[in-house]
């Protein structure tokens, strides 16, 4: 009998009598409360973020249907693209003109049939709500609100005109939102809050307003006029004064950025009232460099969640969980630098839409590794509907093979994917446009260069002809994705790049060799090995091509 300290037994009965009291009466109630599945929420941890989903970390695979694929007689087209594209989550819009075409009278035909069909496919769903703002504008609102200009006001410009986008400000309009979206939410949770297929809400669509910076009516204008909010001048470290006062050349933007998220968050906060799913907001995003001249409602929808005005939104709107971009400047340096806007301690990264153009596929590398919780390429479903010039000339499988040779890498390993980048490390690049090699730090013992445009076995000063490169290396596809297993090793996967690892760059006196490098899968959450990479294999760094391969390396070194 191992010896137990008196303190230790009292610690022992304290956590019996607690275990105890917490437990359901019966056995039935026992068995019940362990089935369920809690619903999915996010959870953070020193700036990490995951998406729980059944009650572990989700990686999501998305994938978005055009706009009008919301009907019940065309998701025979929308599936097939799911399927192909090795997507595990389907972003659909849910319109406010489809649940709502007459005030009080709520059809949920679409919302069921959505989520049967998602459930026999096996894919979880993403939900945009098409309410006050989708691109801005009021198209998806029923007739009812959108033609009826006195009870629902759009709003002013500056020079007296109306625009399209509805005001912010009026409270029938708010409050007929809010009760659209929490019949949905009521409807969500009574069909599906015990399965949990729908995972995640966008309450709005690319939020904000073209044409003008804010709204100008006399109702917007009397609180232009007052202080900015304490909580706000908080948050941004300033002094008391009202917009202009505090917020100069910004303040038009900026005030009504405030409007608008103030204005979602009692849409969010209403629904998550009655089922918490998982809420953000995408953007339709403002150039990420703030020293290019970009002119709110000119260049960009003035008030959506852009990346300068993320504060704002993260003061005013407390029920939305994370806010994203929406990636359709497909340049490698413009891509990134958006990427560092939205990822931040406070924010979890997610490309809500990303172009469905072939060299956006790489960029997969790029936000997975930078702990992403997901990415949703827009635009995929065979309805005939092309993206181009926006996205894809195609619209049918080819146009899916891009991005599902990526996710074709991850999607094995999506849940080990998901809870390695929330509690380890991960680490993701993608070629640049100009195809130059990057170094990646891997910590204080390790180092890693990826560089592409190789052959798998032979060094490129070799080569005759200079311009003698692997066929269709002119377009981007490479990257790379790393996650840290242990201190010298990684899980590793990636493709059209090379790989090499070195020790770390403050290290002087010893050189990196693989102890180990197996390729494998992993199956039921194990991982299985089907063969040890060496030699020719090994020899010329690790070559990723189009093959999807999984790596498990285990790193070592020599001292010399
Ligand atoms: C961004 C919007 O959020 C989508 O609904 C769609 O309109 C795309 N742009 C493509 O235009």
């Amino acid at each position: 009998m191992p010896y137990i300290s008196r303190q230790r037994l009292r610690c022992l009965a304290l956590a019996i009598a607690a275990a105890l009291a917490a437990a359901p009466a019966t056995k039935a109630g026992a068995a019940a409360a362990s089935a369920r599945p809690p619903i999915p929420h996010i959870v953070q941890k020193n700036g990490k973020f995951a998406l729980m989903v059944d009650g572990a970390p989700y990686l999501i695979l998305g994938g978005q249907a055009n706009n009008s694929s919301n009907y019940v007689d065309v998701l025979p087209s929308v599936w097939p693209a799911i399927r192909d594209l090795k997507a595990n989550t389907l972003a659909m819009p849910v319109a406010w003109e489809q649940i709502e075409p007459e005030e009080g009278r709520f059809d949920f035909k679409w919302v069921d049939q959505l989520i049967a069909q998602a459930r026999q496919h096996n894919i979880r769903l993403c939900l945009l709500w098409f309410g006050t703002w989708k691109n801005t504008n009021p198209n998806y609102a029923p007739p009812w609100v959108k033609l009826d200009n006195q009870r629902f006001p759009r709003l002013i410009k500056k020079d007296g005109k109306t625009s399209n986008a509805l005001s912010p400000h009026a409270k029938t309009t708010l409050d007929a939102d809010i009760a659209a979206y929490s019949a949905l939410m009521r409807h969500l949770k009574q069909v599906d809050g015990q399965r949990h297929t729908v995972i995640l809400m966008q309450p709005e669509n690319e939020s904000g307003v073209f044409g003008s910076a804010r709204d100008y009516s006399p109702a917007a204008n009397a609180l232009f006029a007052q202080p900015v909010p304490q909580a706000l001048l908080n948050r941004l470290n300033k002094q008391p004064g009202t917009w202009e006062q505090v917020f100069g050349a910004d303040a038009d933007e900026f005030f009504h950025a405030w409007s608008i998220a103030s204005y979602i968050e009692q849409v969010a906060a209403a629904g998550k009232a009655i089922y918490p799913l998982p809420t953000y907001l995408n953007a339709a995003p403002r150039d990420p460099d703030p020293k290019k001249k970009s002119v709110p409602g000119l260049f960009y929808g003035s008030g959506g969640p852009t990346w300068n005005v993320i504060d704002i939104y993260k003061v005013a709107a407390p029920h939305i969980d994370f806010l994203s971009p929406d990636m359709y400047m497909a340049e490698s340096d413009i891509y990134e630098a958006q990427l560092k806007h939205y990822r931040r301690p406070d924010n979890a990264l997610y490309i809500a839409e990303s172009g469905n153009k072939d060299v956006y596929a790489r960029y997969i590398f790029t936000v997975l590794g930078q702990g992403g919780i997901g990415f949703d390429p827009f635009g995929f479903d065979y309805t005939g509907y092309s993206n181009y010039p926006l996205g894809a000339k195609d619209w049918g499988p080819e146009a899916v093979k891009p991005f599902s040779r990526v996710y074709a890498l991850f999607a094995p390993m999506a849940r080990e994917w998901a809870r390695l980048s929330f509690e380890s490390e991960v680490y993701g690049v993608s070629e640049p446009d100009d195809h130059s090699p990057q170094e990646i730090d891997l910590g204080p013992a390790w180092g890693a260069k990826v560089s592409y445009r190789q052959w798998e076995m032979g060094e490129a000063y070799w080569l005759r002809k200079k311009d003698d490169l692997p066929k269709g290396s002119d377009v981007p596809s490479g990257g790379v994705a790393l996650a840290k297993l242990g201190p010298n090793e990684f899980l590793v996967t990636g493709q059209n790049a090379r790989l090499t690892f070195s020790v770390n760059r403050n290290v002087k006196d010893r050189a990196a060799i693989f102890e180990r490098v197996e390729e494998g899968r992993y199956v039921n959450g194990k991982w299985v090995m089907s063969r040890v990479w060496n030699g020719d294999q090994t020899d010329y760094g690790l070559n990723f091509t189009n093959r999807p391969v999984i790596l498990k390396v285990k790193l070592g070194a020599y001292i010399f």
